[in-house]
């Protein structure tokens, strides 16, 4: 189908009673996790969507224009709330936490399966470990305060291992920059997958800011401010890949095509019938909303929306199981770093001076909260919080040799020989081993 000859729901007729924008929301119990991680991103483009608008409407001296996104931010704004508030009220705060980090992991493995430009995807290689990192961490916390296991939450579809240790996450920030996409070159799909992923990132980050302090740990507290500081880093260097001259009118075209190929690829995979038919109308919704950006772009432009956006939908969001693809990139890439001319190095490669140490020096003089959960796990819980099929598992400690860097760690960094000793306890015996 040809997206803009399509009409979708008008703009006039989309504003809800709160009835209707507060619906009943999931079952923790028995949603499907990759329900779970479709809400969380949807919420994410929402709140991606209705910010956009504010930064528009606060350039743009064009009283008619600005009636237009007013009207249109306001519908935004209403999605989110019915995206977010899906959510049940008993999902605690480091349930929806792993549903963030599994959101990230297979997310961000399938965008870079279906990236047609190398460079973008040499990026997503890149933050996927981090990330993956990210969920073992969180999930050592999850058992230790409210005795969750991960694959409540996971379904067994996503591994919990350590990666790139998360205090090697902490870089100069200015090294995180990227080259951005070439505007002329660039297809539909790259410019989709990258909004599609910043805006989870962002949301990432906002919930950690908004959720962090919400549990009396302190050193939960601290591994919250440590991995919402990553998602800062991710925020920018995700977005840094978008080019800076798209004008305004552009950029607000892909926004809603981002939001309609979400909506689509979300709707196409969902089993739930209910929340089906939610991201059905949602879509409808935000094909009005790009008939509009599409109208006002050729009126500003005089140029063709379909050079920008094409007239095919892309798929930025298919959920499934990624475990193969993240582990090929766990073997091959545990040991890079970011380099200093836009590119990536290798540990060895690094010379003394690399911006990122000296931060990494910074933040982590006191310890890095992401190595003392691991601690903490060993003196608490006494086994190790990891899932993953055992040829992976026992790799572990030659993974971790080659992540840790020689020139900075933090002082309470978990020693290989103290790894290997706290992975030879039998892991935890309350999960089936998983072949
Ligand atoms: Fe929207
Ligand atoms: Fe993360
Ligand atoms: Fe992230
Ligand atoms: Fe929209």
């Amino acid at each position: 189908m040809n997206i803009l000859k399509e009409k979708g729901i008008p703009i006039d007729k989309q504003i809800k009673t709160w009835h209707d924008i507060v619906k009943r929301p999931y079952c923790r119990a028995h949603v499907d996790n990759y329900t779970r991680t479709r809400q969380i991103l949807l919420n994410g483009i929402e709140v991606e969507a209705w910010g956009f608008k504010h930064q528009f409407v606060r350039k743009c001296d064009d009283v008619e224009v600005n009636k237009t996104l007013v009207k249109i931010r306001r519908l935004e704004d209403m999605q989110q709330t019915t995206m977010n508030w899906l959510c049940p009220a008993n999902q605690t705060v480091l349930d929806t936490t792993l549903g963030y980090e599994q959101v990230a992991v297979d997310l961000t493995a399938w965008l870079a399966q279906n990236e047609p430009d190398k460079y973008v995807k040499e990026t997503y290689d890149f933050g996927l470990l981090e990330d993956f990192d990210h969920l073992y961490r969180y999930s050592q916390f999850a058992y230790m305060i409210e005795e969750t296991d991960p694959n409540e939450i996971l379904h067994k579809m996503t591994d919990v291992l350590l990666a790139r240790p998360t205090q090697y996450h902490h870089n100069c920030n200015a090294l995180r920059l990227r080259k951005p996409y070439d505007i002329e070159k660039t297809s539909p799909q790259t410019k989709v997958n990258i909004l599609t992923l910043v805006s989870a990132e962002q949301q990432t980050h906002n919930f950690y800011a908004e959720h962090g302090f919400m549990y009396g740990n302190t050193d939960l507290k601290r591994l919250y401010a440590e991995i919402k500081d990553v998602e800062e880093e991710h925020v920018t260097m995700y977005e840094s890949l978008i080019n800076p001259n798209e004008t305004m009118f552009e950029k607000w075209l892909i926004h809603e095509f981002t939001e309609v190929c979400n909506y689509y690829n979300c709707y196409q995979d969902e089993t739930d019938e209910r929340i089906k038919l939610v991201w059905e109308e949602n879509m409808q919704m935000e094909i009005g909303h790009l008939q509009v950006a599409a109208e006002i772009f050729k009126k500003h432009e005089k140029r063709d929306p379909e050079e920008v956006i094409g007239t095919e939908l892309v798929l930025p969001c298919h959920f499934e199981s990624q475990k193969k693809y993240v582990t090929k990139i766990i073997e091959e890439q545990v040991d890079k770093r970011l380099g200093t001319n836009f590119d990536y190095m290798n540990i060895e490669e690094l010379s003394s001076d690399w911006a990122s140490y000296k931060v990494q020096e910074m933040v982590g003089e006191k310890g890095a909260p992401s190595e003392q959960v691991i601690r903490l796990s060993m003196q608490s819980i006494g086994r190790d919080i990891a899932f993953a099929n055992n040829d992976l598992l026992e790799k572990e400690p030659e993974l971790l040799e080659r992540a840790l860097q020689d020139k900075y760690e933090a002082p309470n960094t978990v020693q290989v020989e103290e790894y290997e000793d706290f992975i030879d306890i039998d892991r935890i015996d309350f999960v089936e081993e998983q072949k």
